[in-house]
């Protein structure tokens, strides 16, 4: 077919490491339960902000700074994150990608984290501690929906590419990266015990 795709929104999926996350992840979740239950204003700001759920967007949000295991993480997804910004061509002129925020997200059955985006920020992406069967993925909206205008539906059976909402599982020990503009959410979650990810955003000095 002589059709150009062109304008691509890039989503950078793959496992952290390849020789297994067990142990990482582990020391990560006790780290989780500890900072959760010490973090009263994250809490307070939770309630109002994520209904639910528990944060620490707005009190904690440095972790990679603060723990041994939040570093080991930031320097797992550096590697990732150089590999995606070549992926983008990102001409980033001597100027260095690095990560300027990381946080942690509890989300118990039943809560939702309605549609955002990172502004301030190059890169945002989410690592997964724990993903019970029937957690809901990241679902990125088409970036041009407000431009669509009078253009008809897409077709059920049209490539995933094409439609206005993709899904990205979320698994486990997997890492999913994309650029800071494009909105998501999270839908309900719909397993019977928490989701647990770690969130964080690079930008470029
Ligand atoms: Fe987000």
């Amino acid at each position: 077919m002589p059709v150009e795709a062109l304008f691509p929104s890039l989503v950078y999926v793959a496992p952290l490491r390849r020789g297994g996350t067990g142990t990482l992840n582990r020391r990560l979740l006790r780290h989780c339960d500890q900072i959760r239950n010490d973090d009263v204003a994250g809490r307070r700001w939770s309630k109002r902000n994520y209904p639910g759920g528990y944060t620490s967007y707005n009190s904690a949000a440095r972790l990679h700074r603060e723990s041994d295991a939040f570093a080991a993480l930031e320097r797992a997804v550096d590697r990732h994150a150089r590999r995606f910004a070549w992926q983008l061509g990102l001409d980033l002129a001597g100027r260095e990608l690095s990560m300027t925020d990381c946080w942690i997200n509890v989300m118990p059955p039943g809560v939702a984290h309605g549609l955002h985006l990172h502004p301030l920020s190059t890169l945002s992406g989410t690592y997964y501690l724990r993903t019970p069967r029937g957690v809901p993925g990241l679902k990125f909206e088409d970036p041009r929906l407000e431009r669509y205008m009078a253009t008809p539906p897409r077709r059920a059976d049209a490539p995933r590419a094409l439609q206005p909402w993709v899904v990205v599982p979320a698994r486990a020990g997997t890492l999913i990266l994309f650029e800071s503009w494009l909105r998501h959410e999270v839908t309900t979650n719909l397993a019977r015990t928490e989701r647990v990810s770690v969130s964080f955003n690079y930008n470029w000095f």
